[in-house]
């Protein structure tokens, strides 16, 4: 079952609101997206466009039953700790605003898994003592606070934070496969930490695209915070491999010791509301695929 719903997607210009956006269209759904700049030329016909920087009043056109939220400032970008929580707490407040008025049904939010700062345990789990160590981590749990209240207020029917790992897909960028990847397309030098560590914090953007289209279908009440992570995890050397192959590249990195802690990720409540992971292996071969030269 589709429905018919009108979804709006915020920060369609920026890497993940952008494989939502197509992801949905594709599927003949009825999107609305925002972003900062001028609506894309290649983006689907059939999406609406109102440029909005999700500050102050929400412009009245946009009407939505669904709000999908990735806006987000990011360290790559925003490097003053100040900035970097203002930021995010305005977007997420923006977002909330449009939800929270338009009675949404659903709201689905961009967490991050730096809300758990680095512990010192084998696994995450959503279990894990929510300790950002980085402002950026900070100000993912206080968006997550502000998304959450809405639904507290009886003003939006469920709220969804995907607490995510890398994202990866044709346009992703500053996350370590991003980086890797980008390295082996230019021929440079490669370094592999830790060989045989197991890995799997990372997810296909199309794997998240599914996941949000599930959740418009089969709309959760109440609020969710959660980890998301491909499943199956493997050594980093094999994870690296898989990223190799599938760019049909060669690799002859340097292998180093551990500087950290290899610790995976297990996906535990956005599993139960539908997210349906890949494996490490298939998550990295289809994003080497994604990324060949
Ligand atoms: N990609 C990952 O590996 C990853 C990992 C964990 C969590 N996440 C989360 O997933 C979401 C999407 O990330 P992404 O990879 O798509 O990042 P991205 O490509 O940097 O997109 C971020 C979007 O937010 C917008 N934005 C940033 N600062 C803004 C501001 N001050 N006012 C208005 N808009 C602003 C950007 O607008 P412009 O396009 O105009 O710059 C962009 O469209 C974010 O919430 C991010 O924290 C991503």
């Amino acid at each position: 079952m589709t429905t018919s719903a009108r979804i709006l997607v915020t920060a369609a210009t920026g890497f993940l609101g952008r494989v939502i956006v197509d992801h949905l269209a594709g599927q003949g759904r009825a999107v609305v997206a925002t972003g900062r700049r001028a609506r894309p030329e290649d983006l689907d016909p059939s999406v609406g466009w109102v440029v909005w920087d999700c500050h102050g009043t929400p412009p009245a056109s946009l009407d939505a039953e669904i709000v999908v939220d990735c806006a987000s400032a990011i360290p790559t970008f925003v490097k003053r700790a100040d900035e970097m929580l203002e930021t995010n707490v305005r977007l997420a407040a923006a977002a909330t605003d449009v939800a929270s008025r338009n009675r949404a049904s659903l709201l689905i939010c961009c967490s991050s898994m730096a809300v758990y700062g680095r512990p010192e345990v084998d696994e995450i789990t959503d279990t894990t003592p929510t300790i950002p160590d980085q402002v950026y981590g900070l100000s993912k749990l206080a968006a997550e606070a502000i998304w959450g209240e809405s639904v507290d207020r009886g003003e939006v029917g469920g709220q969804i934070s995907m607490r995510l790992p890398a994202v990866l897909g044709r346009g992703s960028r500053h996350n370590f496969p991003s980086g890797f990847a980008e390295k082996l397309a230019a021929g440079a030098p490669v370094q592999v930490f830790n060989p045989d560590g197991l890995y799997n914090t990372c997810v296909h953007g199309a794997d998240i695209a599914a996941f949000v289209g599930h959740l418009i279908d089969h709309p959760p009440t109440g609020r969710h915070a959660g980890t998301i992570a491909a499943d199956q995890p493997m050594p980093m050397l094999r994870a690296v491999e898989a990223i190799a192959e599938g760019m049909g590249c060669r690799l002859d990195p340097e292998i180093k010791p551990a500087t950290m802690r290899a610790t995976t990720v297990a996906t535990g409540v956005m599993r139960t509301l539908g997210f349906t992971p890949s494996s490490v292996r298939d998550t990295l071969l289809r994003f080497g695929q994604d990324r060949a030269p």
